[in-house]
C-alpha cells in the first residue's frame, strides 16, 4: 500500500513510524515532509496546504491512502478534494473540521447539545464587544474565532486587557480575518487534559489521555508555545473522570456532530479542564495533537493502519484498539528564544535510539547530507517506560544526547503529573 501523509512536523513523524509497523505500508510519502522526517519517508515538495498539489501528487504516486494531519489543509477541504478524486482519506471533511476551524461554532454546538463549556458570547461587532466588557466577569478569556496557529486566545486578567485583547483581534487584525468575530468566555480553572479519540462519526474510542506543557519556561511561565513537552496516561484522568467524559463530552459530541449532518471521520481532539464543577470541553481539534501524538502512538499496540482505515470505512465498532498500561514523555527540545526570535541552521547531531526510545523531528532540513536546525520547535525527544518517572527520566537522558547550538528544553516536562500521582499514593 503506498500511504500519503500530509503535514511536516513531529507529530507527522510519529504518525509515520507508526504506520511503518505495518507491513502493508509498502511506500510512505510525507508532503512536505522534513529533513529528518526524510529517513522514514519519501519527502516531496508540496506545501500542506496546497490542495491542487496534494490531489496531483497522489494521482502522480499512484497513493492507497492519505492521512491529512494538520488542521489548515483540513479545514480547507483537502479530504473533500481527494476524496472527490477517488482517494479514501483519514482526516475530517471541511464541514466538520470546522468543529476546530470556527470557535462560534463549536460553542454554539456546546450549548445546543448541552456539552459542558466555559459560558460565552460570540461578537462580529466591535463596540458590542468593548460594551460586554465593561460588565463581563473578570478574568475574561478572549478567542479570535478562527485558526491562529494556536495563539488566538488571550486570558485577560483587567477589563483594560481584555479591551486590548477584543481591539487588537477585531481592528488591528492581529489574527488576520480568524479575528473578525470574537468568542469571549468564562475563565475556567482546574487541571487540563488532552483526549484524542478515534472516530467514524458513529462509533468513538478514546486514546490514552495526555497532560501538554504549553508555557515556554519551567513552572509554566512564559509565552504559550506549540507545546513544550507531554506525558500520558495524565494521572488526572482517572477511569471515573473518563466514564464521565465519554457519558457528558465526547458521546454527545459525535452524537451532534451527526446530528447535524457533519458526521465526524478522523482524530477529534478533546482539550477539557477537570473543573470543581466537572469536565468541561476547553477546545475541539479536528486533528492530532502536537506533541500529545508523540506520546499517545509509542503507547497504541497494534496496527495504527488498520485503526485508521477501519474509520475510513466505518468499521471502527468491529476493530481492536488497544493502549499499553505502560507510560511515555516527550521533552520538546527547542531553538533558544522560541516562540519569538531564534537563530536556525544548526548542525544536528542525533544519538542511537534504543528500545521504547523515539527522535521524532519537528523543525530540520537536510543539506549536503546533514541535518540542520529550522524552525523553533526542532525535535521530540520520547520515551515509553513501566512507570511515568522511568518515562520521564528516559525521555530527559534521550533529550541530552541531542546535541545542536541554541538547543533548551524545559527542565519539568511531567512534574505537575509527577506530584499528582504522589498525591494520589
Ligand atoms: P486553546 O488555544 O483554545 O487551547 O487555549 C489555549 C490555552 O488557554 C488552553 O490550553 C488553556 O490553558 C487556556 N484557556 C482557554 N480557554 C480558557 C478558559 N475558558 N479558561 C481558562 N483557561 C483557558
Ligand atoms: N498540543 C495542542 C494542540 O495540538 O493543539
Amino acid at each position: 500500500m503506498n500511504i500519503l501523509v500530509v503535514g511536516g512536523g513531529g507529530r507527522e513523524h510519529a504518525i509515520i513510524k507508526k504506520l511503518k509497523e505495518d507491513p502493508r505500508a509498502e511506500k510512505i510519502f510525507a508532503l512536505p515532509g522534513n529533513g529528518g522526517i526524510a529517513a522514514d519517508a519519501a519527502c516531496g515538495g508540496v506545501a500542506a496546504t496546497d490542495v491542487d498539489g496534494v490531489v496531483a501528487f497522489a494521482k502522480e504516486n499512484a497513493v492507497d491512502f492519505v492521512v491529512v494531519a494538520p488542521d489548515d489543509p483540513l479545514v480547507l477541504g483537502m479530504v473533500d478534494a481527494l476524496e472527490g478524486e477517488g482517494f479514501p482519506c483519514f482526516g475530517p471533511r471541511k464541514n466538520a473540521a470546522i468543529i476546530e476551524g470556527s470557535k462560534a461554532f463549536s460553542k454554539d454546538l456546546m450549548k445546543k447539545y448541552h456539552i459542558p463549556t466555559a459560558a460565552y458570547e460570540i461578537f462580529s461587532d466591535l463596540d458590542a464587544a468593548l460594551r460586554y466588557v465593561d460588565s463581563c466577569p473578570i478574568p475574561t478569556v478572549v478567542k479570535a474565532d478562527g485558526l491562529a496557529l494556536g495563539k488566538g486566545v488571550l486570558i485577560c486578567q483587567t477589563r483594560e486587557e481584555a479591551k486590548r485583547a477584543v481591539r487588537s483581534m477585531m481592528e488591528g487584525k492581529m489574527f488576520g480575518e480568524s479575528g473578525s468575530k470574537v468568542v469571549i468566555e468564562e475563565f475556567l480553572t482546574g487541571p487540563e487534559v488532552s483526549v484524542l479519540s478515534f472516530t467514524d462519526g458513529e462509533t468513538i474510542v478514546p486514546m490514552v489521555s495526555s497532560m501538554d506543557h504549553k508555557r515556554a519556561l519551567d513552572g509554566d511561565l512564559g509565552l504559550n508555545t506549540g507545546g513544550m513537552g507531554t506525558v500520558a496516561p495524565n494521572p488526572y484522568y482517572t477511569p471515573d473522570m473518563a466514564a464521565v467524559c465519554m457519558e457528558k463530552i465526547f458521546l454527545p459530541t459525535i452524537r451532534a456532530m451527526k446530528a447535524e449532518g457533519r458526521a465526524f471521520k478522523g482524530c477529534l481532539y478533546f482539550g477539557l479542564m477537570l473543573t470543581p464543577e466537572g469536565p468541561k470541553v476547553i477546545e475541539y481539534n479536528c486533528r492530532f495533537g502536537d506533541p500529545e501524538t508523540q506520546v499517545v502512538l509509542p503507547l497504541l499496540e497494534g496496527s495504527l493502519l488498520e485503526i485508521m482505515l477501519a474509520v475510513s470505512e466505518g468499521r471502527l465498532a468491529d476493530t481492536e484498539v488497544k493502549f499499553s498500561e505502560k507510560s511515555a514523555c516527550c521533552v520538546i527540545l527547542a531553538s533558544q528564544g522560541y516562540p519569538q526570535k531564534y537563530e536556525k541552521g544548526f548542525p544536528i547531531s542525533l544519538p542511537e535510539t534504543g528500545e521504547d526510545e523515539y527522535i521524532y523531528v519537528a523543525g530540520a532540513v537536510e543539506k549536503d547530507g546533514r541535518l540542520l536546525t529550522s524552525g523553533g520547535r526542532v525535535l521530540g525527544a520520547a520515551a515509553v517506560a513501566e512507570t511515568l518517572p522511568d518515562a520521564v527520566g528516559k525521555a530527559y537522558k534521550l533529550a541530552g544526547q541531542v546535541r545542536f547550538e541554541n538547543a533548551f528544553c524545559r527542565r519539568d516536562i511531567g512534574q505537575r503529573a509527577l506530584e499528582a500521582l504522589q498525591r494520589q499514593g
